[in-house]
């Protein structure tokens, strides 16, 4: 029988985060137990999908009662904006989707941002289900809520909390991934390490360990070590559920704890910003995690030797621990960011590997903060 991890969060609206192999194929009969009035889902799945898994989606909806739409949009941060978002509108708008009915986010997190967001005001909010398909959004962007798009001055700036209905994990999906889609994935998990969680940032260790010493990297061609690896990443996706489980419980509107999952994130925002988005959130995060553990150490807020340590796992996971982006160039596209609130930056700052304080630091700080860092 199957093994389902199920980790509830009781935010404003609560609900289950499920994570087992194969929950794909039974999504359908685990959205009519979430949304039991819908009659009607309206799936939004992204381009880079496998056409398999959005009919196996499709499928399983309609075996459990829910007539089905489907809606294809451009992946990629650079289309998450708000013609594409107003795509998704007429589209639930053409499907006569109702107040009772349910969307369906089927894909990445720029794809459970923006479905999300359209969840979030049509109609003034109808049931959202997400169904993230990168370990990114797996073990972050799909939990907690928040959803939005772009503008063409900033990133996420026009956007709503707006809790899911469920949230349905699917490890299974993750070994028809690139590789750098994984390492993506592995800069938010090492991130939450890093900010309050040791145990996750060994376990990634010897997680990362062992895959680099598996044929193929997946251990596909070995189905017992493909087996133990498929599990310790669930695990490692479990865990980090739980980790932000805990923290939007405590702040589900982000206005205290809940910044800390911003750790490597004003940096990473800005050289998200400076590379008009060619390269992806967890680079980007990755090498602003590697500058704010920099900065950190040399301001002797951190011990040396963590940050180093940090920098190590990030280049085990293949991930940047450096950026070509200038201070000014950094920290004129982080100011941008419009991430003020009462003309004062909050930036995360670790203390060490499992540890991370909120640091008001006013805009001419930063770059000295970046320059210590880089
Ligand atoms: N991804 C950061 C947050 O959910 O707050």
């Amino acid at each position: 029988m199957r093994k389902t991890e199920t980790i509830r969060v009781n935010a404003g609206r609560g609900y289950d985060v499920k994570i087992a192999e194969g929950l794909l194929a039974d999504c359908g009969e685990e959205v009519a137990k979430a949304c039991p009035k819908a009659k009607k889902a309206a799936v939004v799945c992204d381009e880079h999908l496998m056409l398999p898994w959005c009919e196996t989606v499709c499928a399983s909806l309609y075996d459990a009662g829910l007539s089905c739409g489907l809606l294809t949009i451009r992946a990629g941060e650079a289309n998450k904006t708000l013609a594409q978002y107003g795509r998704i509108l007429e589209f639930l708008a053409e499907e006569k989707i109702s107040r009772t009915d349910v969307l369906v986010a089927l894909g990445g997190g720029m794809t459970g941002d923006m479905a999300g967001f359209a969840a979030a005001t049509y109609l003034r909010g109808i049931d959202c289900v997400q169904i993230p398909t990168s370990l990114l959004a797996m073990v972050d962007s799909s939990v907690g809520g928040k959803t939005a798009v772009d503008l063409p001055s900033g990133k996420n700036l026009a956007g709503a909390f707006h809790q899911p209905a469920l949230v349905l994990c699917d490890p299974l999906v993750l070994r028809t991934l690139p590789e750098s889609d994984f390492s993506d994935g592995m800069a938010e998990v090492i991130k939450y390490g890093v900010l309050g969680d040791p145990k996750l940032f060994a376990a990634v260790r010897d997680c990362l360990l062992a895959r680099a010493a598996t044929p193929d990297h997946s251990g596909a061609s070995v189905p017992g070590v493909k087996k133990s690896m498929d599990r310790r990443i669930a695990e490692v996706i479990a865990s980090c559920v739980r980790d932000k489980q805990q923290i939007v419980e405590m702040d589900e509107f982000d206005r205290g704890e809940r910044m800390k999952l911003n750790l490597g994130h004003t940096v990473g925002h800005a050289i998200e910003l400076c590379s008009g988005y060619e390269i992806s959130h967890g680079r980007a995060v990755a090498a602003g995690l590697a500058i704010i553990c920099r900065a950190a150490a040399s301001r002797g807020l951190m011990p040396q030797r963590d940050a180093e340590e940090v920098c190590e796992l990030l280049r085990l996971a293949q991930l940047p621990a450096e950026t070509s982006y200038s201070v000014k160039e950094l920290a004129e596209a982080a100011l941008s960011d419009k991430k003020l609130m009462g003309g004062i930056l909050y930036l995360i700052v670790p203390s060490g590997i499992g540890a991370c304080g909120i640091l008001p630091v006013y805009p001419e700080e930063l770059p000295a903060w970046i320059e210590a860092g880089l």
